[in-house]
């Protein structure tokens, strides 16, 4: 199953930061590989949330032209959403909440998560930790809009990496509604 991560990571050209991200997701591999990305509204399925990262990461990986942090920002992309693997879990193929995700959310656990790992891991400067971690906690948008973000996105990174999610999302979400667009 390793294959799968090691995909994720391999546009970071950061050797410490592609490290840091790959020794967080191996930690939790199981879960991150299998966690549904919600209960309904976008890849609500075995494997969902990977998928959404993956595409997620995917459109990031290719904003070179935008001046970015590129290692900073595909980080932020393939993490932005792991807290996800403490709120979700399939019981007989049903996506239940975890009591946590009904208490905490996916930010804090994806905080906690990340914070965690640095703690125990600390192999990146701690500027370039606070960036990746300035993406997980603002990747919902503008605090403003009410999804959820804690601070608003303030970097070329955060605001690239929530406009994707918000994208794929939608997308996702249009797609398991099969509502007909242009009649395809
Ligand atoms: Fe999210
Ligand atoms: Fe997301």
């Amino acid at each position: 199953m390793t294959g799968e991560i090691e995909f994720l990571t391999s546009g970071i050209s950061d050797k410490n930061i592609q490290k840091f991200v790959e020794d967080l997701l191996f930690k939790h591999e199981k879960e991150f590989l299998e966690v549904p990305s919600s209960s309904g509204f976008h890849h609500a399925y075995k494997g969902g949330n990977f998928e959404h990262t993956t595409n997620v990461m995917l459109i990031v990986q290719s904003s070179y032209n935008y001046k970015i942090n590129l290692d900073i920002a595909i980080a932020g992309a393939i993490l932005h959403d792991v807290g996800k693997i403490k709120c979700y879990s399939i019981n007989k193929k049903r996506i239940v909440h975890t009591v946590r995700d009904v208490l905490h959310g996916h930010f804090l656990h994806g905080n906690r998560i990340l914070e965690e790992a640095y703690n125990e891991n600390p192999i990146i400067p701690k500027d370039q930790f606070d960036e990746i971690q300035h993406i997980i906690l603002s990747h919902h948008g503008p605090v403003s809009q009410g999804h959820g973000s804690i601070v608003d996105p303030m970097t070329m990174e955060a605001l690239l990496v929530s406009q994707v999610d918000q994208m794929d999302a939608y997308l996702s979400h249009i797609k398991e509604s099969k509502v007909n667009l242009f009649c395809r």
